[in-house]
């Protein structure tokens, strides 16, 4: 099982401010890469959600993939399924999670929690 970021206590998370509300409408999604975190941000419904950009199972693009089911993402290299709410692998060929990451929106700012330095 990844690591599940969102587990973190408040004190070992660290906000990042990555771009204004705006820049992820409703059914969009933006990609980014935060130190060795590459993270895709979906907003869902006007629900933002974070997970890792990278799919368990042979290492695929997982965020350029179809949103099914409403907050599963399909991997497009074979088809694993992924929950983006917790990052759990809901669908072979994939078996590990993957890394969810907590998302807060401040005013009008998109934060992404990181582990702490
Ligand atoms: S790389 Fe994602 S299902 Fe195989």
């Amino acid at each position: 099982m990844a690591f599940n970021y969102a587990d973190l206590d408040a004190g070992e998370i660290e906000f990042i401010a990555v771009g204004g509300v705006e820049e992820i409408p409703n059914g969009g999604r933006i990609f980014l890469s935060i130190d060795e975190h590459n993270i895709v941000v979906f907003n869902i419904a006007g629900k933002l959600f974070a997970i890792a950009d990278l799919c368990s199972h042979d290492d695929g693009p997982l965020g350029e993939g179809e949103l099914e089911d409403e907050y599963e993402i399909s991997c497009p290299r074979h088809g694993a399924h992924f929950d983006v709410r917790t990052g759990k692998a809901v669908k072979l060929p994939a078996v590990v999670d993957i890394p969810a990451y907590p998302v807060r929106v401040i005013g009008t700012t998109v934060e992404i929690g990181l582990p702490a330095k």
